[in-house]
């Protein structure tokens, strides 16, 4: 090789070398200011805030509110489902409306996955969001939405008003295989992990639960205990049951599964009658059943089947809570301009 080549070849290599080092200095600079500026914005600028709306469309709390009366009025099954919707948006992926997206072709969504299958209001969700787009367009995201109108239902259901801070940004994913809902025959123990990886004690899940004592279930969900006596349900309940669901579901669709309420006692409002059924085995789903008997939640049970008023207050903090379960903030995300499809 050529001397001199060599020379320049290995100067140049110690001005790169140098150029490097510098220049990796600087990264690491820029690295540690924009950590700062991150971690400042998240505290600071980006948290939830009950008056995220109040230059781009303060009146989107009372416009999803008279949409919402409207829609109850005409028919009030759709308050349980939307409290259900909020359960299974927010615990996959946060709440971020990934469980609003419909499937394509090329695509698909957590609508697909099993425990969605049967979540209803999505029509609702749809006319609300057209409520707020033409009060103030491309502002509110889905996510947001979602929380208010979960809100809304808990107090149309004679629930308690809690505040619902806002500034939820609405999802760019929603895969199917990401859906990790319990199922009603899961372990209790199981479902108690799958709330605490979300932050929720044992006494926020045992609350939770409590969104049971509205709504209803298709027979598919508990028809395996009708069959055979096992002693964890009521024997008046399991007979009744027996005859108004069948024995054999086979695989029925979802649509031709008989339902029967949650709560039979009340099953339109937000009370504790849930936590006395669970005592008194009559309970239709399991898990809620094992809640009355497992260690960790037997006196969470106990105690809001005794306290009427304690119970409501818990329910609606337990519900601000699950709508704050992995928000989009900031720049995250988008707004969709239609909850069922992400914006082009
Ligand atoms: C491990 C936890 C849970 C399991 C396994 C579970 C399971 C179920 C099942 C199987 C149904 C019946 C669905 C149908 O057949 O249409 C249902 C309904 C319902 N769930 Fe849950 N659930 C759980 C937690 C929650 C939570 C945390 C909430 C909200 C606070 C909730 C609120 C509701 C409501 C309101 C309904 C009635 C829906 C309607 O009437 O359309 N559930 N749940």
């Amino acid at each position: 090789m050529h001397p001199c080549i060599t020379y320049s070849h290995s100067h140049h290599m110690q001005h790169r070398r140098h150029n490097m080092r510098t220049s990796m200095y600087s990264v690491l600079l820029l690295q540690l200011v924009l950590a700062g500026a991150i971690a400042r914005r998240v505290v600071v600028v980006e948290a939830l805030d009950v008056g995220y709306y109040a230059a781009t469309c303060p009146d989107a709390a009372a416009t999803v509110r008279q949409a919402m009366e409207l829609q109850f009025y005409n028919d009030r099954t759709i308050a349980p489902a939307i409290i259900r919707m909020l359960f299974h948006d927010c615990f996959v992926r946060g709440c971020d409306a990934s469980v609003m997206i419909v499937s394509t072709a090329r695509r698909s969504s957590e609508r697909v996955a099993i425990p969605n299958q049967t979540l209803r209001g999505f029509n609702i969700v749809n006319r609300v969001k057209k409520a707020l787009e033409s009060a103030c367009p491309g502002a509110v995201s889905c996510a947001d939405a979602l929380a208010l109108m979960a809100r809304d239902s808990v107090v149309l259901l004679g629930g308690a008003a809690y505040d619902v801070p806002l500034g939820r940004r609405d999802g760019l994913q929603s895969n199917p295989w990401e859906v990790d809902l319990p199922a009603p025959f899961a372990r209790l123990d199981d479902a108690l992990g799958a709330f605490a990886a979300r932050g929720f004690s044992a006494e926020e899940t045992v609350v939770l639960f409590g969104g049971h004592t509205v709504g209803a279930t298709r027979c598919s969900h508990f028809r395996y205990r009708l069959a055979h006596p096992d002693g964890t349900m009521d024997e008046a309940l399991r007979r009744g049951m027996a005859d108004a669901c069948g024995l054999a579901g086979g695989d029925l669709p979802p649509d031709a599964d008989p339902t029967a309420f949650l709560d039979p006692e009340t099953p339109f409002a937000i009370d504790n009658a849930c936590y006395g059924q669970m005592m008194g085995n009559r309970s239709l789903l399991q898990l809620d059943q094992e809640a009355a008997t497992h260690p960790a939640t037997a006196g969470h049970v106990a105690y809001y089947a005794a306290s009427p008023d304690a119970f409501v207050r818990r329910f609606s903090e337990a519900m601000a809570k699950l709508a704050a379960v992995g928000v989009l903030e900031g720049d995250a995300g988008e707004v969709r301009k239609v909850c069922s499809a992400y914006n082009k």
